[in-house]
Parts: C-alpha cells; structure tokens; sequence
C-alpha cells in the first residue's frame, strides 16, 4: 500500500465534544511532542510494537501521532497509521517521506472509532498511548477485533488508573486538570476486561506492568475465532 498523500483521505466528519477537545489538544502537542513526550514513553512504544511485530507482518498502528514508534517496527513490517488529528500525522507524513521507514505503508487521517479498512486484513493492531483518549474505547476495541485477523492480537499499552479509593479520586482530578491537554490519568483496566469478557472471540493473552516504574502496562488482547457476526448460524434440528 503506497504512503497516503494528505489529499487521499478525508477528515473525519464532525467529531463530537469529547473528541472536539482531543483534536484541538493534538494540534497544540504536534511541534512539541517529540521533545517533550518522546523520551517519557520511549520504553512503552518499543514494547508494543515488538509484541505487534511477533504476530506477524502486518501491523495497524491506531493513534499514530507524529510517528515515533516507526523506528522500533522491524524491517519487513508492513505498517498501516492512522490518526484522527491532521496535525500529529502531518509530522509522521514527514518523517516517512525521508525514506528511512520503508516499513512504514500507509498513514491515514481516520478516526479510530469507525476504520475505513477491512475485516481480517492485520496480524496485529498496536494502540500505543491512546485507548484512554478515545471517546467510546469499547466502539475502538470492536474495530480493532474487526481489522484483526483470527489468531492475531490487540497490544495496547498505556497508564491504566487505579480502580477505586483514594488514588482512583486523585486520577479523576488529575483528568479533569489534564483534560484540556489530552492527558488522561483515571481509566481503570478493568474496563478493558469488562469489554474482553463480554466477547467470546477475545481472550486476555498478556498483561504486565513496563519499567520505568511500572507506570505503563502492556496488555495483549488475542482474537481467538470468527467474531459473533460473521459465525455461520447452526443448521436447523431435524
Ligand atoms: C498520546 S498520543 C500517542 C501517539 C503515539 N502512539 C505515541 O505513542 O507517541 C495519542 C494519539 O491518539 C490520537 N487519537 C486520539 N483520538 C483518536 C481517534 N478517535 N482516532 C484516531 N486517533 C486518535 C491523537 O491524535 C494522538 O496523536
């Protein structure tokens, strides 16, 4: 798949408030991120797209940004980003036009909640630092269970905030601090093994906690069959 002009592809289509708020925050990040944020989440990136990269060649990244996991996708990747904010995938366009990634194929202005791409078509979708920004995280799982081929796996890492007491209380105002900056610091795992456990076609393969300092966890969703919709119904009895 040839790399995307920015012409190729249109802008999502009329974000809601939530999103509204993320798009306007990522064109803020797009100058600063590499030097600010780069260096902080370095160790996170490199785990998820070395557990992407052992699931096979072809690999969709959700949340691109301005691309700096590119360098951590082994030659002989085929690697698909996409990225809801112009302005952070206008850095990554950049960055693949140099020709130092062949292994990156296309990039893509798409939202993540509703992929223009088909069913079955990757061996892994990477999701690197951006599940707990998403407006409906569980709408972004079921895409990413969709694109993903049977036998493949969804790796997302991120800082997943505590479940209850007092520092759940501390995330919930970090958020509402951050909020306006895309941060997001009180999103409990369980929400992801909510989503998992009402799936029958998804298993937990993985999940652990990354240096430095355990803040960011890495956690391997595996596709183990057909999804629901596409199982072939029972033959009628008798
Ligand atoms: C914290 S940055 C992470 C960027 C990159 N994955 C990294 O690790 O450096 C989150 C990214 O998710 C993107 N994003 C947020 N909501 C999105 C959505 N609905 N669809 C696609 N991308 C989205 C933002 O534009 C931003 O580039």
């Amino acid at each position: 798949m040839p790399l995307a002009s920015p012409e190729s592809n249109s802008p999502p289509q009329s974000p809601p408030a939530a999103a509204r708020e993320t798009l306007a925050a990522y064109a803020r990040w797009a100058a600063l991120y590499d030097p600010i944020i780069g260096p902080i989440c370095a160790t996170g990136r490199r785990a998820a797209a070395r557990a992407a990269g052992r699931c096979g060649r072809r690999i969709l990244e959700i949340g691109v940004g301005t691309g700096l996991t590119f360098a951590d996708y082994r030659p002989g990747t085929e690697v698909v980003g996409i990225d809801v904010s112009a302005e952070m995938i206008a850095v990554a366009r950049h960055k693949a036009a140099s020709g130092r990634f062949p292994q990156v194929r296309a990039l893509l202005l798409m939202d993540a909640h509703n992929l223009d791409l088909p069913a079955d078509d990757f061996d892994a979708v990477a999701v690197p630092f951006a599940i707990t920004l998403m407006t409906s995280p569980e709408r972004v799982l079921d895409e990413c269970a969709r694109v993903v081929r049977p036998g493949g796996e969804i790796v997302l890492v991120s800082h997943f905030g505590a479940e209850d007491g007092a520092a759940a209380d501390l995330g919930r105002h970090l958020t509402r601090i951050g909020r306006a900056a895309g941060l997001c610091f009180d999103f409990p795992f369980s929400r992801l093994k909510r989503w998992a456990a009402a799936r029958p076609d998804i298993e937990l393969a993985e999940r652990r906690r990354l240096a430095p300092f355990g803040v960011y966890t890495l956690a391997r969703f595996r596709r183990t069959a057909a999804s629901p919709a596409r199982v072939p119904a029972a033959p009628p009895k008798g």
